[in-house]
């Protein structure tokens, strides 16, 4: 309210923030109309704050209730393919301990380790999609059961990929069967081009198949398997993960522990799969 009549005052005052300008002599209707309309402006901008911020919590519930159904259904494959294959469920325990180890060695940052430990747990998963028969072959493969073999990082790639949670782990789950030369599947890349991730569980993987019993050969010592991966730095193995690797492992087999507790997901499911609901 002023006596100020002029119109550069009138836009300074709402541009200050006024809701209205009333001039002297001013009507006492006209001041009670004015208080009306701001007090209902000010309730109805209160409303839509409370509304979006509501709203970004709703978002949020939603999201969570959807990651968990999706994580749901992943565990009923992970159960279904450790059916299949009773060989998985340790296999991929170890290879998502032992990556953690690495790319804790690596200093990854956090965010990176947790997308690691997804892809490290479901890098398999595509093998739901291999005849069983297939999976537990005591003899070697003939070309067309390989070739059904070597499907596996697409068809993980395939029933993850409509997951938002998963997004950012496909390509490392994609990639983790390439070779630091480029002879590997599925792409054929190389070097540096594999992601980081990849590298790592390729060496985990390996490590960790060599030193177990499989369907189609007993397993190799650790000294044995170790120098197998030393051998292959450089062609199969990126090399310099390939270092990291080796002095975390004679860390860890120091007294017979796989893995100290911090280098675990803190996490884990209720199935001790390694998934958790974000
Ligand atoms: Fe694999």
């Amino acid at each position: 309210m002023t006596a100020h009549a002029e119109l550069e005052t009138a836009v300074a005052a709402l541009k200050n923030g006024a809701y209205d300008y009333i001039r002297k002599p001013f009507s006492f209707d006209i001041l009670f109309l004015t208080i009306r309309n701001a007090l209902e402006k000010r309730s109805m901008e209160c409303q839509l704050r409370n509304y979006q911020a509501n709203l970004e919590t709703k978002v949020k519930e939603q999201t969570g209730l959807i990651n968990s159904m999706y994580l749901r259904s992943i565990h009923s494959l992970i159960k279904a393919l450790e059916a299949k294959d009773r060989y998985t469920r340790g296999h991929s325990q170890r290879v998502t301990l032992y990556s953690m180890a690495i790319a804790t060695h690596l200093d990854l940052p956090p965010e990176h380790l947790e997308d690691l430990r997804y892809a490290a747990v479901l890098h398999d998963l595509g093998k739901i999609g291999v005849r069983e028969t297939i999976l537990n072959k005591p003899g070697s493969l003939t070309s067309e059961e390989f070739l059904e073999v070597v499907r596996h990082p697409e068809v993980a790639t395939r029933i993850l990929s409509p997951i938002p949670l998963f997004r950012d782990i496909l390509p490392a789950i994609l990639h983790h069967h390439e070779r630091f030369d480029g002879k590997g599947y599925p792409g054929r890349i190389a070097g540096k081009e594999i992601p980081l991730h990849s590298r790592i569980m390729a060496i985990a993987d390996t490590y960790d198949a060599m030193t177990s019993t499989r369907a189609y050969r007993p397993a190799l010592s650790e000294e044995e398997a170790s120098a197998e991966i030393l051998r292959c730095a450089g062609t199969q193995f990126d090399p310099e993960v390939v270092s990291v690797f080796l002095s975390v492992k004679d860390k860890l087999d120091g007294n017979g522990d796989l893995l100290p507790l911090e280098w675990r997901g803190e996490e884990e499911s209720p199935d001790g799969d390694g998934l958790s609901v974000p």
